[in-house]
């Protein structure tokens, strides 16, 4: 048996996500004249409580699409260290925006109000690249699944509209987030002026993220993905497994996150575990003790047990648990740490 936990975007459509992709009306999406694709858009922008969205292939699309709409060439966006728009997006905030970013040394992704008014430019000092944009990450990827308080958010809103700056969230694992605080869409839709929303990640579609937002930019943002390559034809049946992801697979987040914890307790236990950071959600990174196992040993003893996991270099490996990690899966699991 394969226990795939190397991200939570291994999984295969449910066979309830099956039926919905197959049974569902479409038509050509570049002429905006697929219904599914348009019931989807519809659909999250209530959610968010805002007045468009549109349906992007990818969560790195719907980024750079944002950050492109939110800045000009020489800019500058504000964001952590561990942010994806840095780290995991190939340089496409350079690529595609010509915009370059002040990094923020936060905690485990997450920045305070005070360093991101530390790190703006100021605005009349034309040495400096304009700083025009903050982005925000919630649940953190790099940071391991962390939540963001959303207070801190609140604040963070505050110092974007003293400095007249656009405010980004990268809410590619957002589902988690609200699902383990409680917290609604409509809370997230009134904060930000722009959110992209992964289907493919938690949810389980096999792909498909959503840009949301006021009416204005979600039109300003179809051209922007028309020149990115990103329009797609009879899109609808992607789009339909997103309908069904939000309507049927957003609450059993709950149990990912409870069996990343129980895993976590585990690790703890463990002698060649040097330390596990908290776990909040669906991610767990742990560092092993180079004096018992080197990293790669690790990953490869894991394997002879078809058992798959990602080292993220520095002692540190990261495990993610998703819909298709079942109980089985994660008895196996636990067992087979005990007993490494
Ligand atoms: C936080 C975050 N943002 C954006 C993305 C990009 O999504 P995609 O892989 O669909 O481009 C990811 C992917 O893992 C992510 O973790």
């Amino acid at each position: 048996m394969k226990i795939n936990l190397i991200s939570d975007t291994v999984t295969k459509p449910s066979p309830g996500m099956l039926d919905a992709m197959m049974s569902a009306e479409v038509g050509d999406d570049v002429f905006k004249a697929d219904p599914t694709v348009n019931r989807l858009e519809e659909k999250v922008a209530a959610m968010f409580n805002r007045e468009a969205a549109l349906y992007f292939p990818s969560g790195t699309m719907t980024n750079q699409t944002a950050i492109k709409l939110h800045t000009n060439p020489g800019d500058q966006l504000i964001c952590d260290k561990y942010a994806h728009v840095y780290n995991y997006e190939g340089g496409g905030v350079s690529f595609n925006s010509g915009v370059s970013c002040k990094l923020v040394d936060g905690y485990r992704g997450m920045m305070t109000s005070a360093q991101v008014e530390e790190a703006i430019n100021p605005p009349d000092f034309y040495h400096s690249p304009l700083t025009s944009l903050v982005c925000v990450e919630n649940t953190t990827n790099k940071g391991g699944g962390a939540c963001w308080d959303f207070s801190e958010l609140e604040r963070i809103k505050k110092v974007c509209e003293k400095h007249g700056l656009a405010y980004h969230l990268d809410g590619a694992r957002i589902w988690n987030a609200m699902v383990e605080k409680g917290e609604s869409a409509k809370q997230y839709g009134e904060l930000f002026d722009t959110i992209s929303v992964c289907l493919s990640k938690g949810l389980g579609c096999p792909v498909g993220s959503v840009l949301v937002g006021d009416k204005e930019m979600i039109d300003q943002a179809l051209r922007i993905r028309k020149i990115l390559g990103g329009g797609m034809r009879q899109a609808g049946f992607m789009a339909a497994a997103g309908i069904y992801a939000l309507d049927h697979q957003i609450e059993r987040l709950a149990e990912d996150h409870r069996k990343a914890k129980e895993i976590g307790v585990i690790l703890q236990g463990l002698p060649f575990t040097k330390k596990v950071e908290p776990i909040e959600t669906n991610i767990i990174i742990f560092e092993i003790n180079e004096d018992y196992l080197r990293e790669q040993a690790f990953i490869e003893k894991l394997l002879e047990k078809d058992i798959h996991l990602i080292g993220m270099g520095s002692s540190k490996l990261r495990i993610v648990t998703h819909m298709d990690y079942t109980d089985q899966m994660h008895d196996t699991l636990l067992k087979t740490l005990k007993t490494l």
